[in-house]
């Protein structure tokens, strides 16, 4: 089969034949239509990852056809469009993941390939209301920012809530999400242009953290925040324990920015914060989140979409930020 396949650490992907996947008994094989990017796949490739192993296909996230199937796995899935939960091993407890547990794309062979193995209990029916390129940029993004947003800081509808650098996959789907469910919603991106797209997609404020003191002026502007969704942390961190509404609660789920930086404590313990530490999700909000993005008719935001040999373009086009949404592989 064609692959995009990463052989070290600061090497492009490389289009090339690579080995088909071979199904254990409870594994169906698909044959993936898309792919989508993830910023994990770019920090693998810069060698920022843990239990990294070479070569290996990138790829967390894929929608296509399954085409067989192992010997316990249902056939009459065979030939149905699906996608693919990435979230392999959760195990057991919904408070926190096995310690076996991965994300497929490392240290399993993942989605940037013509075909992946995945178990049988992981394959989900495509959303009928999208198409194939929006379908595969929902799981690993939507999962994250499901769990973040619902599930760790249980956002209710009314409440007020900021989404940081919604220029990032995570990011717009956290904010999409919250606004389905009642929540006026802020943003904010270090781009005014992404600023002006957001602002046409409906969100009710927003902010550049870029320009000096932006939390003073968003702080007046809201009022406030019941909930905080943060993939950066960074030297920013404390702005948005500044931000928090006493009872407020803070949920992050990447560190873009480096290091946190939470300021005067105190500001933590005196409005009673819940900073919340979010990764990935469990089965049952997989499915949650599927039926909610159902329910309300939900589309992912496409940025751009690519051919599976420009996957190091594509790669390029994550790690200078340019995009808005989610970065598409077209394989077959
Ligand atoms: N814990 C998990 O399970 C999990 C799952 C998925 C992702 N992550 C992590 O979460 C982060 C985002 O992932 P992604 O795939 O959504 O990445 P992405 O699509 O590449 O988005 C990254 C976004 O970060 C924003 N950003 C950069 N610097 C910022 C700053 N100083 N303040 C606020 N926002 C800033 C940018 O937004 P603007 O362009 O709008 O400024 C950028 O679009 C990554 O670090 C990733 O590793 C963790």
């Amino acid at each position: 089969m064609k692959a995009a396949v990463l052989h070290g650490i600061n090497q492009p992907f490389v289009f090339q034949d690579f080995e088909n996947p071979i199904v254990g008994e409870d594994e169906y094989l698909v044959q993936i239509k898309h792919a989508a990017l993830n910023h994990r796949d770019v920090w693998i490739q810069k060698g920022q990852y843990a239990g990294l192993t070479f070569p290996i296909v990138c790829g967390s996230d894929g929608c296509g056809t399954i085409v067989s199937g192992g010997s316990e796995t249902n056939k009459d899935w065979v030939g149905k469009e699906v996608i693919i939960n990435p979230s392999l091993n959760w195990g057991e407890n919904p408070r926190v993941q096995n310690k076996d547990y991965v994300i497929l794309g490392l240290p399993h062979h993942g989605t940037f390939a013509e075909y992946v193995k995945i178990k049988a209990d992981l394959v989900y029916k495509k959303p009928a209301h999208l198409s194939s390129e929006s379908a595969a940029a929902l799981p690993l993004a939507g999962l994250t920012a499901w769990r973040a947003l619902m599930g760790r800081a249980k956002a209710k509808s009314g409440e007020t809530v900021l989404v940081t650098g919604i220029g990032g996959g995570v990011a717009l789907f956290a904010a999409q999400f919250a606004k389905a469910n009642g929540c006026k919603v802020f943003v904010s991106s270090g781009s005014d242009e992404k600023l002006a797209t957001a602002k046409q997609l409906g969100f009710d404020g927003i902010a550049n953290y870029k320009t000096q003191d932006w939390h003073k002026a968003l702080a007046k502007e809201s009022g406030g925040f019941d909930v905080i969704v943060d993939g950066a942390g960074g030297a920013d961190f404390s702005k948005l324990i500044d931000l928090a509404k006493p009872g407020g609660r803070i949920a992050i789920y990447g560190a873009t920015a480096g290091n946190l930086n939470i300021g005067v404590p105190a500001k933590i313990f005196w409005k009673q914060l819940d900073i919340l530490g979010s990764t990935m999700g469990t089965n049952e909000e997989f499915s949650d989140m599927l039926q909610f993005v159902s329910t309300h008719k939900l589309v992912p935001t496409v940025s751009k979409v690519f051919g599976l040999n420009q996957c190091e373009v594509a790669a390029r086009f994550m790690d200078e930020g340019k995009q808005f949404g989610k970065i598409i592989l077209e394989i077959n």
